[in-house]
């Protein structure tokens, strides 16, 4: 269960810097995800920390021993940082069994027999492939490739096992199935997660904590809900959830009265100080917009998405559009009236910077 420390890691390509002085702190046993957008520099971290790319600037350690130090010259390979990969391209041999391709490996790290026998029996039950053990990859489904891709990966029982997008290759209802398993599979070994993806729903999900970049430049590690409910900004607001976050453009006042959409309300810090007078934006989830008949504001049903479990209302209020989620199989008339109301908190952005500066209640 080790744990894993990055201390000021860049990593440049010529003049071009892919990922900037970034510190992270990955705890024993944790799942984590590095988050973003394409080439926000995820791949290049994750590949710095296996070995498999030299840093331009830092220092990584692994359960207390330093793997690259670029100052001390240290930089130890792969096979001597007990790590294993598993990649969006898990290409299993075609030629071998399931059996044979798990066992592989480990033949080459000259386990005996029977020891292999037993590794290789354990990893068929964890994944539920026993029944597979005989067959050649051309006769399973993806899904069940992507299992004994893993198993192979989890055979010699690596302390830290990195994963770079391995679900993207699956249709919705796998990758669904296959989150589950993978977070089982973390409860049920001792290893330490490193998981590269560009989903948020992914991310959220699964991990212990997201750590979100931008550009090269860490912009959030943290928990998801904590990520969720106060994000450090509003890159971070706008990455993560879904339908995104309410942005309103307003003005608030040092006493706390603010204005933004044609809305006026007063603003209760919960976190964080009262803000100054400044111009701000407002972030609202949308399913902190209630609709409800004693509400105090009004607006105009614009759209509605009914999924059945959910509805999502496009309102129009006074020009503005705000998008609330509505649980459980309701719908609304188009270009009706209905009344809202703000419930839990709303996150306040100040507008030049886009830093997150207070979270509240909104009292209208
Ligand atoms: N060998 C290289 N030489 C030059 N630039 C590189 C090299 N490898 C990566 N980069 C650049 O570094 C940046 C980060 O790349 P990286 O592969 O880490 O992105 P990513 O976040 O994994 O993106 P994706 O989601 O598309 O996989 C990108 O702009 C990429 O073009
Ligand atoms: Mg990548």
């Amino acid at each position: 269960m080790p744990e894993i420390i990055l201390k000021n890691v860049a990593k440049r390509f010529g003049k071009f810097v892919a990922v900037e002085n970034l510190n992270l702190n990955i705890e024993s046993n944790a799942f984590i995800t590095l988050l973003g957008p394409s080439g926000c520099g995820k791949t290049t971290t994750l590949r710095m920390i296996a070995g498999l790319e030299t840093p331009t600037e830092g220092r990584i350690t692994i359960d207390g021993k330093v793997v690259f130090d670029a100052d001390e010259g240290i930089n130890l390979p792969p096979n001597k940082r007990d790590v294993g990969f598993l990649f969006q391209n898990y290409a299993l041999w075609p030629h071998m069994t399931v059996y044979q391709n798990i066992a592989f490996g480990l033949e080459n790290l000259k386990w005996d027999k029977n020891r292999i026998r037993t590794r290789v029996n354990e990893l068929l039950k964890m994944l539920k492939i026993e029944q597979f053990e005989k067959r050649y990859p051309s006769e399973l489904s993806g899904g069940q490739q992507q299992r004994v891709a893993i198993a192979r990966t989890l055979a010699p029982g690596p302390k830290v096992l990195f994963m770079d997008e391995p679900l993207s290759n699956l249709d919705a209802k796998l990758r669904m199935e296959m989150r589950t398993e993978l977070k089982r599979l973390h409860r049920d070994t001792d290893s330490t997660f490193v998981y590269v993806t560009h989903d948020q729903l992914e991310a959220m999900t699964l991990s212990t904590r997201v750590c979100i970049m931008e550009t090269g430049v860490l912009q959030q590690y943290a928990p998801p809900l904590e990520m969720y409910n106060n994000p450090a900004n509003l890159f971070v607001a706008d990455f993560m959830g879904n339908p995104t976050m309410n942005f309103i453009d307003g003005h608030i006042k040092a006493d706390g009265s603010i204005e933004f959409g044609g809305i006026k309300a007063k603003f209760a810090p919960t976190s964080g100080s009262q803000p100054g007078d400044m111009d701000v934006v407002v972030g609202i989830r949308p399913e902190y917009i209630h609709i409800d008949e004693e509400g105090a504001m009004q607006g105009t049903v614009y759209s509605t998405l009914p999924s059945g479990m959910e509805t999502t209302v496009k309102l129009d209020v006074n020009g503005t559009t705000l998008t609330a989620v509505v649980f459980g199989d309701v719908d609304y008339d188009v270009d009706s009236q209905v009344s809202f109301s703000f419930h839990k908190a709303a996150v306040i952005f100040e507008k030049a910077t886009g830093k997150n500066v207070a979270k509240g209640k909104l009292i209208v």
